[in-house]
């Protein structure tokens, strides 16, 4: 469901803020390239919309869960200070693959560390390490694992942590075919623990523009 209006604005608002550089607008074209089955990073004006949040909330240390080829990962990147790290979790080894590629052709490869495997294994990893508390973190992997990474997600933060979910409308709304049970369960799992939640004080909001209409949830720790 695209309404043209939605996608007309969308252009408007991506032409008021051209500031996508070479290394995104690369990024952008390797998913044509490489010929993966449909597009699922978010969309440019979703990844300035995070980039402004990561400002918002100073971040210097991120964790993103679910990475494709790396296009929400490099626009949060581009929020952190020089010293600055993001950690992203990706298990598919060929989005990992351009993924690494596009990171270092943005010159991000410092401060981005790309780590191979099923988010639910290498978060007990990150977690024992002592990189946390995260400033802000991006939910984006798989759907039905959505309730266990928001606990993963508050147990790896601090109070002002920023937690950001996407596709939290689409899987439970019926607006796409590209669903199944397991994901809407997942997700609506999820809404209602995030609703629920005594740690957070969170929203959703209503994404409509070039995607799919979907939604985001947002939550900072208390
Ligand atoms: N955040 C990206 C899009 C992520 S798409 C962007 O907006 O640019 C979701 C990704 O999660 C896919 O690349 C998929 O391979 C990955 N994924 C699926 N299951 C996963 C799991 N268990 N652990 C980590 N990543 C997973
Ligand atoms: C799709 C879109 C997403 O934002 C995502 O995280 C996973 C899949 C999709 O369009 O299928
Ligand atoms: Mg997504």
């Amino acid at each position: 469901m695209t309404y043209q209006i939605f996608e007309t604005t969308d252009r408007y608002i991506g032409e008021l803020f051209p500031e996508r550089d070479e290394a995104l607008i690369a990024t952008e074209r390797s998913v044509e390239e490489s010929r993966l089955e449909h597009n699922m990073s978010i969309s440019p004006i979703q990844g300035r919309f995070l980039q402004v949040m990561a400002r918002t909330c100073q971040a210097k240390k991120i964790l993103e869960m679910g990475t494709f080829v790396g296009y929400s990962t490099i626009w949060m990147a581009r929020a952190l200070p020089p010293d600055g790290q993001l950690i992203t979790l990706e298990a598919d080894p060929i989005h990992a693959g351009i993924a690494r590629k596009n990171f270092m052709d943005a010159s991000l490869d410092k401060i981005i560390q790309l780590r191979v495997g099923k988010a639910l294994e290498l978060l007990p990893k990150i977690a024992m390490e002592g990189v946390a508390p995260f400033d802000m973190i991006f939910i984006d992997a798989d759907k039905p694992t959505y309730p266990e990474y928001f606990q993963w997600a508050l147990r790896l933060s601090r109070p002002g942590t920023l937690i950001m979910v996407d596709n939290v409308i689409r899987h439970v709304m019926g607006f796409t075919s590209n669903t199944s049970d397991d994901m809407t369960e997942g997700v609506k799992k999820f809404n209602q623990l995030l609703s629920e939640s005594p740690a957070v004080v969170a929203t959703i909001i209503q994404n409509v523009g070039i995607k799919e209409h979907d939604g985001m949830a947002i939550a900072v720790v208390k």
